[in-house]
């Protein structure tokens, strides 16, 4: 029987402290909350969800996800305004990526306006609080199962 797919959600730094860090950008929900409305979104598909405040360890799970997963929604915090090591860990994956924010940095400061993640994305959802993770989670299992639909025709393809 085919495994389960797996849907890394990768979180960056300060991100644990949702629920009481600037509630009035990011909400009152928690990051135990965000992590239920993930498992909820994810149509049967594994979901593994972590939160990390250092760089390398993100990059490590990054690399991890390039092996594991079947696609990767990744909201950065502010390793996404500042990480050139996190967009090269991200150019290795072949992998969709979602980039997910819970505020819309584009309509913040002028230093959140740049993104390191952007160019690697296949999207981003931005601005709409928690429903962000439930919405970029969605779309990548769509992708995912997309990607695999096409992988399979493609085999079929060669052995016809
Ligand atoms: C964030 C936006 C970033 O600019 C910020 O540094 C964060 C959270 C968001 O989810 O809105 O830590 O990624």
């Amino acid at each position: 029987m085919p495994q389960t797919p797996v849907i890394y959600v990768l979180n960056g730094p300060n991100l644990n402290l949702l629920g009481v860090r600037e509630p009035h950008i990011y909400g009152h929900d928690t990051l135990a909350d965000v992590q239920t409305i993930c498992e909820a979104a994810s149509d049967g598909d594994t979901i593994v969800f972590r939160q990390t405040n250092h760089e390398g360890e993100l990059i490590d799970w990054v690399h991890e996800a390039r092996i594991e997963a079947a696609a990767l929604v990744l909201n950065p915090a502010g390793y996404g305004h500042t990480s050139v090591a996190l967009l090269d860990a991200l150019k290795a994956l072949t992998i969709p990526i979602v980039e997910c924010h819970l505020s819309n940095p584009a309509a913040r400061e002028r230093f959140r306006h740049r993104s390191y993640v952007s160019p690697v994305a296949t999207g981003i959802v931005s601005g709409f609080g928690p429903i962000s993770y439930d919405l970029a989670v969605r779309a990548a299992v769509r992708l995912a199962r997309e990607r695999a639909a096409a992988a399979d025709r493609s085999v079929q393809a060669k052995e016809a």
